[in-house]
C-alpha cells in the first residue's frame, strides 16, 4: 500500500484517498499510489463503484511543479488517467478545496464528479506558462462546452462549485467530500447508471463544430491582455483541436504543445515567479513558529486615494474597517468614491449586485484619531511628509490599544524615525501599498530597526489575507521598488539630453513587456510635483522644467511628454515636445545623437539591476527573488521574464557588469559603475540565484 494514497472498502464502494500534504500535488508517489489503488479496486469483484477523494485542505491541486524540467518518473499521469477512464466500474471524483490543473484533469477522467459548495475548479496552467498536459484541453470542452472551456483554460481562473454545477462539470454539490462522494456512488450503483466517458461525448462541441466563430470569439476575448505571452495562444490551439480533431489526435496535439511550453524560457520564468511569491512570505530572521497577532478590525487614517483603496482591499476580504478623516466633508468624499468604485465593478459583473452595500457596511467612517482605539492594526495613509507622519504617530501612541500594529503607508520615508515618535517602536512598521491600492497586489512590508518579529508576521499574514503579495524590505530611501525605479528615471531623463525622444524610450520599455514607459508614467503621475520639489531644492532638469513652464503637467492638462486628445488617456507623440528638447539642448550647447534601441534597453534595465545588487548587499532585501516579486506585482514587470534579477541571470551578469562600466565611462556617470556584489558575481561566473541557494543552505 502507498504512503500517500490509501484504499478502503465500504462493502461495494471502494474509497481511494490521496493524502500528500500540503496540497496533494501529483508527485510520482501520488501518481503511483492512485494507479495501484485503482488497479486493485477495479480488479476486486466485490467493488461496484470507486470514489477518489483527498485528505487535508484540498483535492489534488495539480502536477507537482517541482518535478517539471526533471527526468520523468513513471507512471505518467496520462497512463493513470487511461486506466481510470477505461475502468468498467464508475469512478466518482469527490472534490473539496481546489481541483486545479492536473487535479481537475484527474477528475475529468473520472466518470462523475461531485464537490462541496466551497470548492473551486480550474485549469490554471497558463499562469505557469503551460497548457493542461493531461487531457484537460480535450475533456473540459466536452464537459462544459468550448466557450467556458476557453475562458477557464486560456484565462486560467477557477470557477465555483455552483458554476461548475450549472455548466455540467459536476453532478452534485455535496456536504462532505468523502461521505457525499460515497452516497453519490451508491446512487450510481442502485440506479445502474451508465459510465459517462467525456472522451466519447462530443455533444457539447456540436455548435462550435458548425460555427468556429463561437470558439474564435471566445479566444479573442480571453487573449486581449495576453501581450507577449506564448501559453494562452498555445492553449487556445489545443482547445481548437478538441473541436476539429478526434479525441486521440487532439490529445496528441495537446501533448506536443505542453512539451514545447514546459521547456520554454517563459514557463521557466513563470514557474520561478510562482515559488518566488511563496518564498517572499517567509520572513528571513524571524524565529520559526512566530505567530501573527489577531486582527479583527483595522483602522485606516486618511480616506484619500491610497487610504480609500486600502480600505476597499480590507472590506473586499470581509475585514471591518474604521476609516478616519479630519473632517466630515473629506470622509464623505472618500466614502462616496469607494461606493462608486464598487458600484462600477458590480455593473460590469465583477462582483455580485449586493456586494457594494455589504462592503460599505464593513466601513465605519469616523472623524478624529481617537477612533483608532478598537483597531488591532492601524494603517496611516496621510500626506507624504515626515512632519505630518510624525504628528500622526505621536497621537497614535496615545490612542491605539496596546499590542496594535501601527503601520505607515509611506513610499520612501524612514520608518525608524517615525517609530521614535511612539513609546512602542516594536509595533511600528511600514506597509507600502501601490496605487490603485484596491487593484495592485504588492505590499512592501518595511521592517524597522525595532520592529518585533510577531508584528512583522502579522503584516505579512494580513496582506495575504487581503489577497496582496507581501515582500519584506528594510529601511532606505524608496525601499526596494522605488529605489530601483529612481535609477531608471535618472537614465531616462539623461537619454533625452543625448538625443532620444520620450516615445522612443517608452516604446523600447513597453516592447520589453512593461505596461508603460517612464515618460507615459510621468505624465500619468503629473510633472508638476517633481517641478515644485526641484524648485524648492534649487535643482534643475531643463527639459522637464521647460515643459512645466509651458503648462504641460501631464495627462491632467492634456499635455506633458505627450499630448492627449479629447480627454483620452492614450499618449500621442507631440512635435512640440521635440521642439522643446531641441531648443533646450541648443541653449545648453549640446548636440543630439542617434541613440539605439539596444542602448536604451540597457540603460533602462541595467542600472536598476545594479541598484538591486546594492540592495542585496545592504540586506534591504533578503533574497533576489523578493526583488523580483516586488517588480512583478508592484510595477507590472512581465511575468514571462521572471523579474529583474531573474532576467539579469538569463542575460549574464558579466555582460551586464561590462556594459555598466562602459556606460559609466561613456556618459561620465560613476554611479553606473557595477556594484561590488555584481562585480564579484560576474567575476566568479555566478548568478543572483546562487545567492539564494547559499542562503537556503546556511
Ligand atoms: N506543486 C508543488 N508544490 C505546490 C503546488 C504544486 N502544484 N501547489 C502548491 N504548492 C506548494 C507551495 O509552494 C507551498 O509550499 P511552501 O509551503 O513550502 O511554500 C504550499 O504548497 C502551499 O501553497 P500556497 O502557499 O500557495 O497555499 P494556498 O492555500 O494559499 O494555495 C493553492 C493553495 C490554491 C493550491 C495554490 O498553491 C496554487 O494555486 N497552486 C498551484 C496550482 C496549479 O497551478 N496547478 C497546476 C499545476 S500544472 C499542472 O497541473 C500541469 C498538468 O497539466 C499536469
Amino acid at each position: 500500500m502507498s504512503e500517500v494514497v490509501k484504499l478502503e472498502r465500504h462493502d461495494v464502494i471502494a474509497i481511494v484517498t490521496v493524502d500528500s500534504p500540503p496540497v496533494n500535488a501529483l508527485s510520482a508517489a501520488v501518481r503511483g499510489g492512485i494507479f495501484e489503488c485503482m488497479k486493485t479496486a477495479i480488479a476486486d469483484p466485490e467493488v461496484k463503484a470507486i470514489v477518489l477523494t483527498c485528505g487535508g485542505r484540498t483535492f489534488i491541486a495539480g502536477a507537482d511543479i517541482t518535478e517539471f524540467g526533471k527526468p520523468p518518473k513513471p507512471p505518467g499521469l496520462a497512463e493513470v488517467l487511461v486506466l481510470m477512464e477505461n475502468s468498467p466500474k464508475p469512478i466518482v471524483a469527490a472534490i473539496h478545496g481546489t481541483a486545479l490543473g492536473g487535479g481537475l484533469e484527474v477528475a475529468l477522467a473520472c466518470h462523475y464528479r461531485v464537490a462541496v459548495k466551497e470548492a473551486r475548479l480550474g485549469l490554471p496552467e497558463v499562469k505557469l506558462g503551460l497548457l493542461p498536459g493531461a487531457g484537460g484541453t480535450q475533456r473540459l470542452p466536452r464537459a462544459v462546452g468550448p466557450e467556458l472551456a476557453v475562458k477557464m483554460i486560456v484565462g486560467g481562473d477557477p470557477i465555483s462549485a455552483a458554476e461548475a454545477l450549472k455548466n455540467g462539470l459536476i453532478e452534485e454539490i455535496v456536504e462532505g467530500p468523502a461521505s457525499g462522494g460515497e452516497a453519490f456512488a451508491r446512487k450510481l450503483v442502485s440506479e445502474k447508471r451508465p459510465l459517462r466517458r467525456l472522451r466519447d461525448d462530443d455533444s457539447k462541441l456540436a455548435a462550435a463544430k458548425a460555427d468556429i466563430s463561437i470558439f474564435t470569439n471566445a479566444v479573442a476575448a480571453m487573449t486581449k491582455k495576453a501581450r507577449g505571452l506564448e501559453a494562452p495562444f498555445a492553449a487556445a490551439d489545443a482547445v481548437r483541436a478538441a473541436i476539429e480533431l478526434p479525441f486521440d489526435e487532439g490529445l496528441k496535439k495537446e501533448r506536443e504543445g505542453f512539451l514545447k511550453l514546459v521547456s520554454s524560457d517563459q514557463s521557466k520564468a513563470q514557474r520561478y515567479a510562482f515559488f518566488a511569491e511563496r518564498e517572499a512570505s517567509k520572513i528571513a530572521g524571524v524565529p520559526d513558529g512566530t505567530k501573527p497577532r489577531k486582527v479583527d478590525r483595522v483602522a485606516i487614517i486618511g480616506a484619500g486615494t491610497m487610504g480609500g483603496g486600502i480600505a476597499m482591499s480590507f472590506a473586499n476580504a470581509g475585514i471591518p474597517v474604521t476609516l478616519i478623516e479630519t473632517t466630515d466633508e473629506a470622509l464623505k468624499r472618500g466614502m462616496g468614491i469607494m461606493q462608486k468604485n464598487w458600484e462600477a465593478t458590480a455593473a460590469r459583473g465583477g462582483i455580485p449586485a449586493d456586494a457594494p452595500a455589504k462592503r460599505m457596511a464593513l466601513i465605519d467612517g469616523k472623524v478624529g484619531l481617537e477612533n483608532v482605539k478598537d483597531a488591532d492594526l492601524v494603517i496611516e495613509a496621510v500626506f507624504e511628509t515626515m512632519a505630518v507622519k510624525k504628528e500622526v504617530f505621536g497621537k497614535l501612541d496615545q490612542f491605539a490599544k496596546p499590542g496594535a500594529v501601527l503601520a505607515s503607508n509611506t513610499s520612501y520615508l524612514n520608518i525608524d524615525e517615525i517609530a521614535k515618535e511612539t513609546k512602542r517602536p516594536q509595533d511600528v512598521l511600514g506597509m507600502h501599498f501601490f496605487s490603485p491600492a484596491n487593484v495592485m497586489k504588492l505590499c512592501e512590508i518595511v521592517r524597522a530597526d525595532k520592529t518585533a518579529p510577531d508584528a512583522l508576521s502579522t503584516a505579512v499574514a494580513i496582506s495575504r489575507k487581503i489577497a496582496k503579495v507581501p515582500a519584506v524590505v528594510g529601511v532606505c530611501d524608496g525601499f526596494v521598488g522605488n529605489r530601483m525605479l529612481a535609477q531608471r528615471g535618472k537614465q531616462s531623463e539623461k537619454l533625452l539630453f543625448e538625443g532620444a525622444l520620450p516615445q522612443q524610450v517608452d516604446a523600447v520599455v513597453t516592447k520589453f513587456g512593461m505596461p508603460m514607459g517612464p515618460f507615459a508614467m510621468s505624465d500619468l503621475a503629473g510633472l508638476d510635483i517633481g517641478w515644485r520639489s526641484r524648485k524648492d531644492r534649487g535643482i534643475k532638469s531643463e527639459i522637464a522644467d521647460a515643459l512645466c513652464e509651458a503648462g504641460r503637467f501631464g495627462q491632467k492638462t492634456g499635455k506633458g511628454y505627450y499630448k492627449y486628445e479629447g480627454g483620452s488617456r492614450s499618449p500621442l507623440s507631440d512635435p512640440d515636445v521635440e521642439k522643446v528638447i531641441d531648443e533646450t539642448l541648443q541653449k545648453l550647447g549640446k548636440k543630439r545623437r542617434t541613440v539605439s534601441d539596444e542602448e536604451i534597453l540597457e540603460r533602462m534595465m541595467y542600472p536598476m539591476i545594479n541598484e538591486g545588487a546594492r540592495i542585496l548587499e545592504e540586506g534591504i532585501a533578503a533574497r533576489p527573488s523578493d526583488i523580483d516579486v516586488i517588480w512583478l506585482y508592484g510595477y507590472g514587470w512581465p511575468i514571462y521574464r521572471g523579474g529583474p534579477m531573474f532576467w539579469a541571470d538569463s542575460v549574464g551578469l558579466k555582460h551586464i557588469a561590462d556594459r555598466l562600466s562602459h556606460y559609466a565611462k561613456e556618459t561620465n556617470d560613476p554611479s553606473l559603475e557595477p556594484a561590488p556584489l555584481l562585480k564579484r558575481l560576474a567575476a566568479e561566473g555566478k548568478t543572483f540565484a546562487s545567492l539564494a541557494e547559499k542562503s537556503k543552505a546556511a
